[in-house]
């Protein structure tokens, strides 16, 4: 029988329905169901629900969102493509501070990829690249690199720490595959891993929902769950301890993430931010990205799912969206900010609702898949705390260069799928070639024009012969080049490898050299 004690708190909770099949469990079933509930702080869940619930019924019936927003202002902003001037010196600042070990690099992985249909962390995933690089990969070698380039010119050794936030359901494939991989280089003492909470699913008066007789429908409880795990870890005095005083947080699904970008640190580090995010240009209405505005003169990003068509159509004078700055979820935060927030801010934020079809066990013990939702989940949100900010400033890159999430499953005509970020990529890496001073050829020995040309759907391209890589690319591909982020963080350095030269694609630059692939018969 379960022990008393849990059955009281459970019912002074009103939760004591979790326990209906007990019976029916089996002894490691009964042990797992007692070890959830132990760890579960009822009252606190309740008090988070109350909280949200509030939240959630004001905000259905006040005044919509839409009409109190105001697009970032230009005093806040600064861009890639407008700032040229500026550029040299922002990267210079953020370099600087790179070579001093000052800054840290935090990657949100807590994710359960629901979208993209993966049972493993999405940081695993290989998008089809010539290597066959997973994110994490990509991601680890372009903070080596970037160490390299701190240490190049500053003539000291440095270190990016990377803190990864992984949640119940990624902690044990993540942390297995950095050790299968050697932490990609990494050493290993400067991985850090830590885990974000978890919050069982409710129904809409509150109940907590079992997903089977035995088990609670429990999911991570946000990316804006990053606050709290920051201050159950410990990880705020970590950071302290090695002296850091910038943080980069990002998302692990873009595959294009400058990782500890010092362009975007030292903007951020010039303008004296305590708070900054780097946005691109949202060019279409309906694209599923939040947009950083201020809302009631506060800076926060109004998601995708909260802002009306007609506010999302409304254009400037100059043609462009009013509100334009398209969220991609790269954030800059001040250590002494992110220590307010987690020790004075983030009790304060309320988590969102979001209503779901969540699966359940009835009373007779029988799942059920709802065909409308039945419960809701509550997520914080990592931008939830841009309000507090004292200085919050916003960067806007290119699209082409920084952006490409991988979201989806590949489809027909999909978007953010594998095969848009992997043709993002080896896009992005063909143009650093040119750029260069490299020049690709095909098979007649003639030069292949830089913007290559679409094919009709159907009718793939014809791929080079003896090509024999897992590659799914056809119709418009981009011309298959991939360059190392071992050799090249942003294009930087491929000259000696390049310049006046000639290639077949595909073309891989790794640390071993320049490769063609058809050429060398691989
Ligand atoms: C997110 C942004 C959105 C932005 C878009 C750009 C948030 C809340 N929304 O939306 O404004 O325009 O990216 O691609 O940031 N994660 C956790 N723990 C969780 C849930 C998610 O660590 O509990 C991580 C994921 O692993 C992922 C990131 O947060 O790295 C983004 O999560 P996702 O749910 O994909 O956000 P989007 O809805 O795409």
């Amino acid at each position: 029988m379960e022990p008393s004690d849990l059955r009281q708190r459970l019912e002074r909770a009103g939760q004591a329905h979790v326990l209906q099949f007990w019976d029916e469990l089996t002894p490691g079933q009964r042990e797992e169901l007692r070890t959830e509930l132990q760890a579960l702080d009822l009252d606190e869940l309740g008090g988070f629900f109350r909280k949200a619930m509030a939240g959630f019924q004001q905000s259905c019936g006040q005044e919509k969102v839409d009409t109190r927003m105001e697009p970032v202002p230009r005093e806040v902003l600064g861009s890639a493509t407008r700032d040229q001037d500026q550029l040299q010196a922002w990267e210079d600042e953020g370099l600087l501070q790179i070579a001093q070990s000052r800054v840290a690099a935090l990657l949100l992985a807590g994710g359960q990829g629901t979208r993209l249909g993966v049972v493993y962390p999405k940081g695993m995933y290989d998008v089809g690249l010539l290597s066959r690089k997973s994110l994490f990969q990509i991601q680890a070698e372009r903070i080596l690199r970037l160490q390299q380039l701190a240490e190049q010119r500053h003539g000291s050794p440095c270190t990016i720490p990377w803190y990864v936030m992984t949640s119940g359901r990624t902690v044990e494939d993540t942390r297995a595959f950095f050790g299968k991989h050697r932490f990609f280089g990494l050493r290993a003492e400067d991985v850090v891993f830590f885990q974000q909470g978890m919050l069982p699913a409710l129904t809409f008066d509150g109940k907590v929902i079992l997903e089977d007789k035995g088990r609670l429908a429990m999911a991570p409880d946000g990316n804006g769950g990053l606050y709290r795990a920051l201050a159950a870890h410990g990880i705020v005095e970590d950071m302290g301890r090695r002296g850091i005083s910038a943080v980069h947080v990002y998302c692990v699904d873009n595959i294009l993430v400058k990782v500890a970008d010092p362009r975007f640190i030292g903007f951020c580090m010039q303008k004296g931010a305590d708070c900054g995010a780097k946005v691109v240009e949202k060019t279409n209405p309906t694209e599923p990205v939040g947009v950083v505005c201020r809302v009631d003169g506060v800076y926060q990003v109004v998601e995708y799912s909260e802002i009306s068509l007609a506010t999302a159509q409304r254009r400037s004078p100059d043609g462009r969206l009013l509100f334009s700055a398209g969220n991609i979820a790269n954030h800059f935060f001040s250590l002494p900010f992110l220590r307010d927030v987690v020790s004075v801010f983030e009790p304060r934020l309320r988590h969102h609702v979001a209503q779901k079809k969540i699966p359940f066990v009835d009373a007779r013990g029988r799942l059920v898949q709802p065909d409308k939702p039945n419960g809701i989940k509550m997520e914080k949100f990592v931008f939830d705390i841009f309000q507090f900010a004292k200085n919050f400033v916003v960067f806007e890159v290119l699209r082409e260069d920084e952006f490409s999430p991988l979201k989806n499953a590949d489809s027909q005509d999909g978007k953010d799928n594998p095969t848009t970020a992997r043709r993002a990529l080896l896009s992005l890496h063909h143009r650093w070639v040119l750029n260069a001073g490299g020049h690709f050829i095909d098979e007649n020995g003639s030069r292949l024009p830089a913007i290559p040309r679409r094919a009709h759907p159907g009718k793939p391209e014809a791929r080079p012969a003896g090509v024999h890589h897992n590659l799914k690319d056809a119709g418009d591909a981009p011309i298959l080049c991939e360059v190392s982020p071992l050799v090249s963080y942003a294009g930087e350095g491929l000259e000696g490898h390049v310049a006046g030269r000639e290639f077949h694609a595909p073309l891989v630059i790794d640390e071993n050299g320049v490769h063609e692939l058809v050429r060398n018969g691989l």
